[in-house]
C-alpha cells in the first residue's frame, strides 16, 4: 500500500466510526502561539481541546503536515524527519481509552486495513507518577486485544506522555505503538523506544485530560479528549517492508534526483543523502507558507535546514547552486494534496536560489576559518560567534563540524556573545504577551499588533469600506490585504503610517474580551467570521480614552502595550487581486 492509499483507508475507516473529516492545517500555528511550527495535529486543536466547541463535532480526522526541528540530529537514522504527515483521529470530550485503543488495534491488525500480523506490534505505557498514576486501563485493553505481557513496556513522563514541554496547555499520558522490524536487538536493553532502528513508533495515542499551570501543576481538563497521531512515512514504509523511510515513494524521487547532481552514490554515503533529502522537503513546505531565510525564528529554521543541506551537498560533491533543483520532485510528490507547493513554486525555488548563493560566499572561507580554529578541545563562544556572524554558520552547523573532529562547542559562551550583538527583540520575555504564551516570537506579536492599527488606518483614511481580505505575518514583515479599488496615493500611504506612528507614540494599551460571536458582531468588532472560532471569541481592543481606535475579533496574540512597536512603515502596496489591494509592511 502507498502512501495515498494508507491516507485515504484512514480517513475512510475513522468517517465510518463517526469521525468528520477537517482539513489539516497550515504549517504556521493558527491556534497555538506556544510553538513555532505545528509540530502535531494536537496544535490547530488546541482551543477544542480546552473546551470551546468545535464547529464539526466531538469526533474528528485528519491529515496534518508538521516540522519538527527537535529531532533534527537524528534526521538521517533510519525513522526520523523534520517534515512529516501525521494521520489522527480526535475525541473532544467524547470516547475515551476503550473505543480509542481498539479503533487503533482494528485498523492495525483488520484484515480490510491495514493487516499487520500482531506478533509485529509492541506497545509502551504510561508507567505512572506523582503527578497521574500508571495506565492500568490502556494495560487491560491492550492484554483484552491479545498483547501478551513481554510485548507491553511500562516507561516514564520522558517517554509516555504528551505534553508541552515546560509550557502550559493540554497534555496526558499516552500509549505508543511501536512494528518490530525483525532486526536483532541491539542489546539486551535493547527495547520500543531504543534509537538502533529496530522498533518504529508508528501510532502514539494520547489521553488528554490534564491542563499543565503555569506554576507546574496538573489539573483536571474540563473534558476528556483523545488525541492520536500515526506517522504516513514510518507506516508507508513498514507495509512495504522496508526497514526506513526513505525507501518509499514519499523519498525516492528525492534521491534520485540528488544522485544526477552528486558524484557520489547513495549506497555509498546514505546519510548525507538522507538529511539534504529531508530538509529540502521540508524547506520547501516552509517555503511554500511564504516564510523567507533569516536569523530570527522561523526564518531562521528555514535557513539552518537549507545550509545544512548545502553543506551535506559538498559532502557528496555536490559544486553547483543545487537546492532549488529539489523542488519539482518534492511538488510532484504531494501535488494531489498541498497544492500550495504548485502555487509558490517560483517563490520558493528563487528564495532557495537566493539563499544558497548567499551562504556560497561565506562556506568554504568559513570552513577553512573553521580548520584554523586553536582549540585545545572546546570551541570558543568567541570562534563560533565569528563563524555565526561572519561567515554565516548556523550554531549547530558549527556543533555538527566540531562533532566530527570530536570537539566540543562552548554553547554557553557562544550565546553570551550572541546576546551581547543581538538586541533584545529576539526571544519574547513572559509579561509582554497576553495569556501567558510566552513562546510567540516578539516580533511576529508587535507586527500582528501593527496590523490591527494598520486596519484602522486605512479606514480612517480610506472609509469604512475597507475590510480585511486576508494577512500574512512573519517575523520579518506584514502582507496584508484589504478591500479597495483604487491604488493608494503616497499621501494616503503616508497617513495611514503617520497614523500607526501616532498610536504607537502613544503607548496605548491593548486589552481584550472575551465573547459570544454574536455579541462581537453587534458591538461591530472587526474581523472574519469564521464558524472555526465556535462561540465564545476574544475581541482585541486599542482605545485612547474613551475613542476606540480598533476592535477586532483575533485569537492573538499581541503586545501589551503599543510603544513597544518601534517604527512603522510601509514598503509597499500593490494590486493582489480584483478590487483587492496588498500592503507589505514592516515595524523598524
Ligand atoms: N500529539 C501526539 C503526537 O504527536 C499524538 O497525535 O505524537
Amino acid at each position: 500500500m502507498k502512501s495515498s492509499g494508507l491516507r485515504k483507508k484512514f480517513l475512510d475507516f475513522f468517517k465510518a466510526n463517526g469521525h468528520v473529516i477537517i482539513p489539516g492545517a497550515s504549517l504556521i500555528p493558527v491556534n497555538d502561539p506556544t510553538v513555532l511550527f505545528t509540530t502535531a495535529g494536537m496544535h490547530p486543536l488546541v482551543p477544542f481541546l480546552i473546551g470551546e466547541k468545535h464547529p464539526s463535532g466531538k469526533r474528528l480526522a485528519d491529515v496534518q503536515k508538521c516540522i519538527r526541528t527537535g529531532d533534527i540530529d537524528s534526521v538521517g537514522d533510519s525513522w526520523h524527519l523534520t517534515f512529516f504527515e501525521m494521520l489522527g483521529n480526535w475525541s473532544l470530550g467524547d470516547y475515551w481509552k476503550k473505543e480509542a485503543i481498539n479503533w487503533s488495534f482494528e485498523f492495525l491488525t483488520g484484515r480490510k486495513y491495514l493487516n499487520i500480523p500482531i506478533e509485529k506490534l509492541n506497545i509502551t505505557i504510561f508507567a505512572g507518577d506523582s503527578d497521574a498514576p500508571k495506565d492500568e486501563e490502556s494495560t487491560a485493553i491492550w492484554q483484552q486485544l491479545g498483547i501478551p505481557d513481554e510485548r507491553i513496556y511500562f516507561l516514564p513522563k520522558e517517554d509516555n506522555w504528551w505534553g508541552p514541554a515546560g509550557q502550559t496547555g493540554p497534555c496526558g499520558p499516552c500509549t505508543e505503538i511501536f512494528y518490530d522490524t525483525g532486526k536483532e536487538k541491539c542489546d539486551l536493553s535493547c527495547r520500543p523506544g531504543c534509537s538502533c532502528g529496530k522498533y518504529a513508533e508508528i501510532w502514539n495515542d494520547v489521553f488528554m485530560e490534564f491542563n499543565k499551570t503555569k506554576e507546574g501543576k496538573y489539573e483536571p481538563l474540563k473534558q476528556k479528549n483523545v488525541d492520536t497521531g500515526m506517522g504516513v512515512e514510518r507506516t508507508t514504509a513498514v507495509l512495504n517492508g522496508h526497514n526506513n523511510i526513505y525507501e518509499t515513494e514519499l523519498f525516492l524521487p528525492i534521491i534520485k534526483k540528488i544522485e544526477e547532481l552528486a558524484e557520489i552514490k547513495y549506497q555509498s554515503q546514505p546519510l548525507n543523502y538522507r538529511v539534504i533529502a529531508d530538509h529540502l522537503k521540508a524547506a520547501t513546505f516552509i517555503l511554500s507558507e511564504n516564510i523567507e531565510p533569516s536569523n530570527i525564528e522561523r526564518g531562521y529554521v528555514l535557513r539552518r535546514l537549507i545550509r545544512r543541506a548545502i553543506r551535506h551537498g559538498r559532502k557528496i560533491g555536490i559544486k553547483n547552486v543545487f537546492t532549488f533543483k529539489i523542488v519539482e520532485p518534492v511538488i510532484d510528490i504531494y501535488k494531489d494534496i498541498y497544492p500550495e507547493l504548485k502555487k509558490n513554486k517560483d517563490f520558493i525555488e528563487e528564495q532557495l536560489v537566493r539563499e544558497e548563493e548567499k551562504f556560497n560566499k561565506t562556506l568554504e572561507r568559513g570552513l577553512k576559518e573553521f580548520e584554523n580554529i586553536q582549540t585545545s578541545g572546546v570551541i570558543s563562544g568567541q570562534d563560533s560567534f565569528n563563524l555565526y556572524q561572519t561567515y554565516g554558520f548556523p550554531i549547530e552547523m558549527t556543533e555538527e563540524l566540531a562533532k566530527e573532529k570530536n570537539l566540543e562547542v562552548d554553547l554557553d559562551g557562544f550565546k553570551k556573545e550572541l546576546e551581547k550583538h543581538q538586541n533584545l527583540s529576539r526571544t519574547a520575555t513572559a509579561g509582554v504577551f497576553k495569556g501567558g504564551m510566552a513562546d510567540a516570537g516578539l516580533e511576529t506579536t508587535k507586527l500582528h499588533t501593527a496590523a490591527h492599527l494598520m486596519l484602522a488606518g486605512l479606514r480612517k483614511v480610506l472609509g469604512e469600506d475597507v475590510i480585511q481580505k486576508g494577512s500574512n505575518i512573519t517575523a520579518e514583515r506584514l502582507r496584508f490585504d484589504f478591500s479597495y479599488k483604487e491604488k493608494m496615493t503616497p499621501e494616503q500611504i503616508k497617513k495611514v503610517e503617520d497614523f500607526v506612528n501616532e498610536a504607537i507614540k502613544k503607548d496605548l494599551s491593548v486589552k481584550y474580551e472575551e465573547m459570544t460571536l454574536y455579541r462581537a458582531k453587534e458591538i461591530g468588532a472587526m474581523g472574519v467570521f469564521d464558524s472555526k472560532y465556535g462561540q465564545a471569541v476574544k475581541v482585541y481592543i486599542i482605545s485612547e480614552g474613551d475613542e476606540i481606535l480598533s476592535r477586532e475579533i483575533c485569537g492573538g496574540p499581541h503586545v501589551e502595550k503599543t510603544g513597544i512597536l518601534g517604527c512603522f512603515k510601509i514598503q509597499k502596496e500593490e494590486s493582489s487581486s480584483a478590487g483587492v489591494r496588498r500592503i507589505k509592511a514592516v515595524l523598524e
